[in-house]
């Protein structure tokens, strides 16, 4: 049988911060089980947004902007496994995930009926993945400061799985690194999380 392939975002602006150290620990626990595992640092990638041409709508799954994205979001449907990696920005995610989840876009199409008001989705991403979440804040928790908007940023995140489909959505969260870059490398019981999270990608 082919190894199970598990792919990893670190949409952290950081090559060496906290969401990469966990976004890799995952992967780590999934290599220990023999799957194949790829990570992919978003800073790396000379990326584009989407620009809303509905050129894929013609053609699902063929994003109409060519960049570094176009090759992973053409070989991601053939991976078992996705994890996605991202500090908080602005109580959201950050502005490399965003490009990255909007180019998600070419994947689906949405037809309204017009008599019934019916939505009709229509998908090329195949059902199934198993999903992890890795999000890495300054913050401590409970937050001080708009604590919604971080329950609404969970909500985003676990919409963003729903709509990929998946079968499985296990969250990694960081908080309180107060910009330490090493906060979560020192979080031992993090750490064995974000291993055992890999280990059940497998
Ligand atoms: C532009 C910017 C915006 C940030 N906004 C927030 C925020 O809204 N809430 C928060 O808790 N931390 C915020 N932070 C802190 C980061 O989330 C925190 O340092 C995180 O641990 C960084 O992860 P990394 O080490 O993987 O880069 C922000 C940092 C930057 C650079």
């Amino acid at each position: 049988m082919s190894a199970m392939k598990v792919i990893g975002f670190n949409a952290s602006s950081r090559k060496k911060g906290n969401t990469v150290t966990l976004v890799e620990t995952v992967l780590k626990g999934a290599e220990e089980n023999d799957a194949e595992v790829k990570l992919v640092n978003l800073r790396e990638l000379e990326m584009k947004g989407c620009i809303a041409c509905e050129g894929c709508k013609k053609e699902l799954g063929k994003c109409v902007q060519k960049d570094d994205l176009s090759p992973i979001l053409e070989e991601l449907v053939t991976y078992d496994a996705i994890v996605l990696g991202t500090p908080v920005y602005w109580f959201h995610v950050t502005g490399q995930l965003k490009m990255l989840t909007d180019r998600f876009y070419c994947y689906f199409s949405e037809e309204i009926d017009p008599e019934t008001a019916e939505i009709k989705f229509d998908t090329v991403f195949p059902g199934g993945k198993k999903f992890a979440v890795v999000t890495s804040r300054g913050d401590v928790e409970p937050a001080v400061l708009f604590p919604e908007l971080y329950e609404h940023l969970t909500e985003w995140l676990k919409m963003m799985t729903a709509v990929m489909g998946a079968s499985s959505t296990e969250f990694i969260t960081h908080y309180g690194s107060l910009n330490d870059k090493d906060s979560a490398e020192n979080d031992a019981e993090l750490i064995a999380k974000a291993k055992s999270v890999g280990a059940s990608l497998v």
